[in-house]
């Protein structure tokens, strides 16, 4: 017997739907939908079931070719019940599972699929089985005591077990409560290890933090002192284990950073520091654009591939793309085993721990950090950076995670700001330099949490365009911290205030004259201009949240955002 239990919205309310119709058996599948065909409603939530309702499925990705696959189903008498792409294959299996098992049934219907997913089917007729299928999405196994599960992320299991197997690309797994079998899609066994996860539980857990994304704000001082104690051995940068030789660094023709969203601006914020330290000429690109245009790379490119999750359908196509081009791939990535991790030649773990909110914050200067530390070794290897310089960069770079602390406990200043903002109904942020990626950053954090209208600019660009927006309704944020071209930020802000413009400036400490000029200040401790981006991204990342906040949104889970966007 198969039962189910579909709800529309939040966990919650399929929570006490189960209270009030408990389901019994000891096999099942549950899922969390991003729709992609079909609206969210409760018609399209998964699982999908044949039409004897004797499979059931959940599936997370895209089927590119299930209108077709449909009619021709529907021709042959199948009634759909959703508008999802999804049930096209539950109804796709049920036409193949006869006289055979659930397995060979889900190997056939997959190999008419195209698309990326990963999927989980269970039936009736073979009770205590669960089959799952990764092509394109992650799926991982969890290895639990008379227990077993798949999920699509390690969170999702580790209150159960720390002991996972990650399935790879073209991998089928048949589960039981007792063990698992992995084979490819063409039924040939495949033997896998697994992977103890040193996450501890509290790691997912909000520990008296009103949200996620606020308990991960306040651990980047925390994260910053773990990467530099991972990566810093007695005052040297140690990437000897690197896994790409020293001798190809020093022939390097030229990088190219591929990342989405906040890794995005994490590259771009790393070209400053690459191309300032171990001058080697470098260029960031968007992976959804770098996989469909030929780029211009060669055996000597080094790809450096950014994602905090490491399943992001665009990154890892980028990267398949520049492997077939013959480019080393370095990953920055935060989540042991991830596809990535499983594609690159060489990773550099950001060590920041699972980052549960959506908006990324912790993993963000975690990249910058690993950022900083890659241009400060490759400067040392190619002869650009003298020892003395790197070691007195270094020793600031460990001043940091202290000053982001003291910022941090000026908290109070930034929700002040907040609550005098949060109705504006568009904000424009400005950066100069290594802050222009910042402001990028900070517009991101607030409009995908908020839902505000955001946009970051370069702030010499202003006067090519976006000053024609500045009126009274508009709020900007100027991030203004010292510099040499400090008085280049005050003309930019003196030409907002002319027009009427509510500035809200990000000053360094001590900068008592910008309070002249502008509407708010929130002030950052003094530190070089190289690093600032560690400093100024925990204001821009406060006032997002408490916007967000005030404006009664769902900080940790925004509308229509997933934390890993394992679909293109
Ligand atoms: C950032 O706050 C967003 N959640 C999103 O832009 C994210 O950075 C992007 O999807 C890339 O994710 P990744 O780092 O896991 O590849």
């Amino acid at each position: 017997m198969l039962s189910t239990r579909k709800l529309s919205g939040k966990i919650k309310g399929l929570e006490g739907l189960l209270r009030k119709r408990p389901l019994g058996g000891n096999i099942g599948v549950g899922h969390c939908r991003w729709a992609t065909h079909g609206a969210p409603n409760q018609s399209n939530a998964h699982p999908h079931l044949d039409c004897k309702a004797e499979i059931a499925l959940v599936h997370n990705g895209i089927i590119e070719n299930y209108a077709q696959i449909k009619s021709s189903l529907i021709k042959k008498g199948h009634k759909f019940r959703s508008q999802t792409d999804t049930e096209v294959i539950v109804h796709l299996i049920e036409e193949f599972y006869k006289n055979c098992s659930l397995e060979e049934a889900t190997r056939k219907a997959v190999s008419k699929l195209q698309g990326s997913f990963a999927i989980g089917v269970i039936s009736k007729r073979e009770p205590g089985k669960l089959i799952g299928v990764r092509l394109g999405s992650p799926l991982i196994i969890g290895i639990g005591k008379c227990e077993n599960f798949l999920a699509s992320d390690i969170p999702a299991v580790l209150e159960s077990t720390r002991e996972i197997v990650f399935l790879d690309e073209k991998e089928l797994v048949i589960l039981t409560k007792d063990g698992f079998r992995v084979t490819n899609l063409n039924g040939i066994e495949i033997s896998k290890k697994s992977t103890r996860i040193d996450w501890n539980i509290s790691c997912a857990q909000k520990q008296g933090y009103k949200h996620f994304m606020l308990k991960e704000i306040y651990e980047q001082p925390k994260v910053l002192r773990r990467i530099l104690s991972a990566y810093i051995k007695g005052n040297v940068i140690n990437f000897n284990d690197l896994g790409i030789s020293p001798a190809f660094l020093k022939r390097l023709n030229n990088i190219v950073i591929v990342a989405c969203g906040t890794a995005f601006h994490a590259g771009l914020v790393g070209k400053y520091a690459l191309e300032k330290l171990a001058r080697i000429t470098v260029a960031v690109d968007l992976s959804s654009e770098f996989r469909y245009r030929t780029p211009m790379i060669d055996k000597k490119t080094l790809v450096v591939a950014i994602s905090q999750s490491g399943e992001t359908a665009d990154t890892l196509a980028a990267v398949a793309e520049a492997k077939r081009k013959g480019a080393k791939i370095l990953s920055i990535c935060n989540v042991v085993g991830s596809s990535l991790t499983r594609a690159s030649d060489c990773v550099c773990y950001t060590l920041a721990g699972p980052e549960i909110g959506v908006a990324s914050t912790k993993a963000y200067t975690a990249q910058l950090a690993v950022l900083y530390l890659l241009a400060m070794y490759l400067g040392r290897i190619r002869n650009r950076a003298p020892l003395e310089l790197i070691r007195r960069l270094i020793k600031e770079l460990k001043t940091i995670a202290l000053k982001q602390e003291r910022f941090l406990e000026k908290e109070k200043a930034v929700l002040k700001v907040a609550k005098s903002y949060h109705r504006m109904g568009s904000f424009l942020y400005l950066g100069r330099r290594i802050n222009y990626p910042s402001a990028l950053e900070g517009a991101l954090k607030l409009k995908e949490i908020s839902y505000i209208p955001a946009e970051g600019y370069a702030a010499g660009e202003m006067k090519h365009g976006p000053i024609a927006l500045i009126d009274e309704y508009r709020a900007v944020v100027c991030i203004a911290v010292n510099s040499d071209i400090y008085e280049k930020m005050v003309s930019n802000i003196q030409e907002i205030r002319s027009r009427s413009g509510k500035i809200v400036a990000i000053a360094s400490k001590g900068n008592t004259h910008i309070k002249d000029y502008v509407q708010k200040t929130i002030y950052i401790p003094k530190c070089l201009e190289l690093f600032s981006p560690l400093l100024v991204a925990l204001p821009l990342q406060l006032l997002a949240y408490h916007i967000a906040v005030v404006r009664g949104c769902d900080v940790d889970q925004p509308r229509n955002l997933a934390k890993s966007v394992t679909v293109e």
